[in-house]
């Protein structure tokens, strides 16, 4: 059901879920609120995938019939990350998964002419460096934005850090996992190319304005 698309750190989600459901959200006629409906529902299977080796512990309970020793999540706290304005599509579906987890918002956005992330918000919780820090955003395309974000994260104390995307650009891919080896990456899909705009083919356009309707 996963692979790695042939770079190390990146983990595709082939579930048919998944793909069905990507399949609808690059569909140019998709409305916005089905769009965003999907966005969310995709992140809770991706969310299956990236969350899969949480720590557990044996803890006594009784049920109405008897006691028992059952699983419960130990040990590691969570944080989410959302990268500024896209990001919030994903994030929540994670919170409904992980409801205690701490929420950070990082605002970045691409230069249109350079392409380079440009920052405008950085606000984290401030106890990072116990918590595993998911970062997301659904669109890896030079990764540029992505690869800020995570060093931001790490400056901020962070050390178990998870990337979830949505769909990937292979030429991003490639250069997140240059920056950040340890940093691993889960996505629905990882497409073709870029184009000359830096758009991600065949992709799915620009998630922030499907996601909100903007442009
Ligand atoms: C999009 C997307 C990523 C970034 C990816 O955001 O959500 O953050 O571009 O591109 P990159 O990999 O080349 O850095 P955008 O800058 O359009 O901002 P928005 O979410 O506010 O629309
Ligand atoms: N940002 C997007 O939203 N889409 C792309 O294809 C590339 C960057």
């Amino acid at each position: 059901m996963s692979e790695t698309a042939g770079v190390p750190n990146f983990t595709e989600v082939l579930h048919p879920l998944v793909q069905h459901k990507l399949t609808r959200m690059r569909m140019k006629d998709t409305s916005t609120a089905s769009f965003r409906d999907l966005l969310r529902e995709i992140s809770l299977l991706l969310a299956y995938e990236l969350l899969r080796d949480l720590p557990i512990e044996e803890v006594e309970i009784e049920t109405p019939v008897a006691t028992m020793m059952a699983p419960k999540l130990s040990g590691k706290k969570v944080c989410f990350v959302s990268i500024l304005r896209a990001g919030d599509g994903l994030l929540q579906g994670l919170l409904d998964l992980v409801p205690s987890a701490r929420v950070g918002h990082i605002g970045l956005f691409r230069d249109p002419v350079t392409k380079l992330p440009v920052e405008y918000l950085c606000k984290l919780p401030d106890d990072l460096t116990d918590r595993v820090t998911v970062l997301v955003d659904p669109m890896l395309a030079t990764a540029g934005s992505a690869i800020e974000a995570v060093r931001m994260v790490k400056e901020a104390g962070a050390q178990d850090v998870r990337f979830l995307a949505l769909v990937a650009a292979p030429e991003g891919a490639r250069a997140f996992h240059a920056a950040h080896p340890d940093v691993p990456v889960f996505a629905a899909k990882m497409d073709a190319c870029l184009d000359a705009r830096k758009y991600i083919v065949p992709g799915l356009g620009d998630a922030g304005d499907r996601l909100f309707g903007t442009k």
